[in-house]
């Protein structure tokens, strides 16, 4: 059944949010968009907001159960710690992420994903920025994912031979996702351990800005192989992605390198050079942080214009230059995850 028409049978907060952003009115918080509907679904919403934003539909009690049915998937806490617990089916996760937005990252989470996918691996992308989503647009997807049979589980849509699962899957493209902490990190749950995969060599985390609940919970609970830093040259970025490293250090994420995107501007009327946000600052910030340094992508408009139409230039221009810097990123990535095959040569 399509995951819509599951959402239209039932009152979440998603088919909520979308109907508020459609009357125009943006309400601010969870409690101000029940209080919008009758009193009836007010509890009952709010049960369903808080425990299942995203309206995946729930298993019957297994026998024996309790009365609140079946004991929680979450991973328990351990002498304070969250348990990590793997994604099924999914033999290496690697997180691309920043202090800052706008640096790159997802445009580098696709085209990184598209050139590992050319490598010979099992691809998926998964969008955790639950705020501004921008794999469905990267991608070229939209719709609405199916349920597996079993209806406790989404599945992925899939674009140039990788699957994707964003929350920008579920909601307009235009309307805001207005939700407090809790209900943000219980929709990243829904969307760590409730997407089926299938097999997947690699699934690319595609990280929101920041270092806060969504950067702790991936690297608390999910057995990162490597996070990718993405930073511009430009000192305002560095500072950030500074930070960002320090807090995957902090939580023994292993991080794979830094990228430093829109490092050389190549004019493409006349090609002429220049270094607009600085020279080889994150190289140097790579090299002082102790990290290795993955590679540059330039900055170049046909990279913006072809992700703005959906087309990753690794996939719609496989031999242009802009196309190389990102599958010489993606072999370097593959040579630390996959050690053994690190003679592969990418093509
Ligand atoms: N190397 C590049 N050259 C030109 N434009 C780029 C490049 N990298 C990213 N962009 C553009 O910069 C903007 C922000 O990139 P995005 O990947 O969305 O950043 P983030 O995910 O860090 O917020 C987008 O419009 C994107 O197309
Ligand atoms: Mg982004
Ligand atoms: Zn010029």
């Amino acid at each position: 059944m399509a995951f819509r028409t599951l959402l239209a049978q039932r009152p979440t907060g998603i088919q909520l949010l979308a109907r508020t952003s459609r009357q125009g009115a943006v309400t601010p918080c969870i409690t101000s968009l029940a209080a919008s509907e009758s009193r009836r679904t007010i509890s009952s919403t709010r049960a369903v907001l808080h425990e299942n934003p995203l309206g995946i539909p729930r298993k019957p009690p297994a026998p024996g159960a309790g009365p609140k049915g079946p004991a929680p998937t979450m991973p328990r806490m351990q002498r304070g710690l969250p348990q990590k617990m793997p994604i099924k089916g999914v033999k290496h996760i690697i997180a691309v992420a920043s202090g800052k937005g706008g640096v790159g990252k997802s445009t580098t989470s696709v085209n990184l994903a598209l050139a590992i996918a050319g490598m010979n691996k099992r691809v998926g992308i998964l969008d955790a920025d639950i705020f501004g989503p921008s794999i469905p647009r990267l991608m070229n997807l939209s719709g609405e994912p199916e349920l597996t049979g079993t209806e406790d589980r989404l599945v992925p849509l899939t674009n140039f031979g990788v699957k994707c699962m964003s929350m920008g899957f579920l909601v307009d493209e235009e309307a805001p996702v207005v939700w407090r902490g809790l209900m943000v990190m219980k929709a990243l749950q829904q969307l760590l351990h409730q997407v089926e995969w299938g097999e997947l060599d690699l699934l690319v985390i595609d990280m929101p800005p920041g270092t806060g609940d969504t950067q702790l919970t991936i690297s608390q609970q999910i057995p990162l192989s490597g996070v990718v830093i993405v930073s511009t040259p430009q000192d305002i970025a560095l500072i950030d992605a500074r930070k960002g490293v320090n807090m995957f250090k902090k939580v023994n994420a292993p991080i794979l390198g830094m990228v430093q995107n829109m490092s050389l501007h190549v004019c493409s009327n006349c090609n002429h050079e220049s270094h607009i946000f600085g020279d080889g600052g994150a190289e140097r910030t790579a090299k002082e942080m102790n990290l290795d340094f993955l590679g540059d992508v330039a900055l170049h408009s046909d990279i913006c214009q072809l992700s703005d139409k959906g087309q990753p230039v690794v996939v719609s221009r496989p031999d242009s230059k802009h196309a190389q810097y990102y599958k010489a990123i993606a072999s370097k990535v593959v040579a630390k995850l996959w050690p053994s095959e690190a003679a592969t040569p990418s093509s």
